[in-house]
């Protein structure tokens, strides 16, 4: 690894992108939303009438799998920017993040994508600190309560939020967890700077 890293990862709804992206801003350093590549697979594969329960469909999908994530999310040289937010793929993402053959596409884009910036990147999800980058300077388990995080969330229902944290949660490759050395903020009751102040903060200690 040679960029810089500030690890983040939490359930469904914890601000993790707004707190990248924050936190991106302040330093300068870049953010990657590796959230946002799951979702394009997911809109992808049903784009394509792939069936999301067969693994061998999907490890198609991951062959030659090539996505972008700057300003706007593009995979395979579609813009599929808004279509990634939807309820139907909000439904199907975590069964799609689940097939192993994916992960490792896009496990591999982020590595590059981090070692290619100029300054450092602050990577969001749910195993950056776990498996993608368990070597990271910094590492941030963010959380909160489910009723606040269906509130943030606000185009999806609690129980949408639930089942998504149980299903990730109880994947066999690379559930959420908290992994060694990782600081847990319990965000239900801080605003979004001092959430910021202490993710820099941990880069100071
Ligand atoms: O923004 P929100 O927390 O609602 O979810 P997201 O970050 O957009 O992630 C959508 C889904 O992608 C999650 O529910 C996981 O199933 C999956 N994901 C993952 O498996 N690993 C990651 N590093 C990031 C997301």
């Amino acid at each position: 690894m040679n960029g810089r890293v500030i690890a983040i990862d939490g359930p469904a709804g914890a601000g993790k992108s707004s707190v990248a992206r924050a936190v991106a801003e302040r330093l300068g350093w870049s953010f990657l939303d590796t959230g946002a590549m799951y979702r394009a697979v997911t809109f992808f594969a049903l784009d394509h009438g792939i069936d999301l329960s067969d693994d061998e469909s999907l490890e198609k999908v991951a062959v030659g799998l090539s996505i972008s994530i700057t300003e706007r999310v593009v995979i395979n040289g579609r813009d599929v920017t808004a279509e990634i937010r939807t309820p139907e793929v909000n439904s199907k993402v975590s069964s799609v993040a689940a097939c192993s053959a994916i992960r490792r596409a896009l496990v591999e884009q982020q590595r590059i994508f981090a070692s290619e910036q100029a300054h450092g990147t602050v990577v969001e999800g749910r195993d950056i600190t776990t498996v993608v980058f368990p070597d990271a300077e910094v590492k941030v388990f963010l959380t909160a309560s489910l009723e606040e995080r269906a509130k943030r969330r606000g185009d999806e229902s609690a129980a949408s939020v639930a089942a998504r944290d149980e299903a990730d949660a109880s994947r066999v490759d690379s559930p959420l967890s908290v992994g060694e050395g990782v600081t847990i903020l319990d965000t239900t009751n801080m605003p979004l700077d001092q959430v910021v102040d202490e993710v820099v903060a941990c880069l100071r200690k």
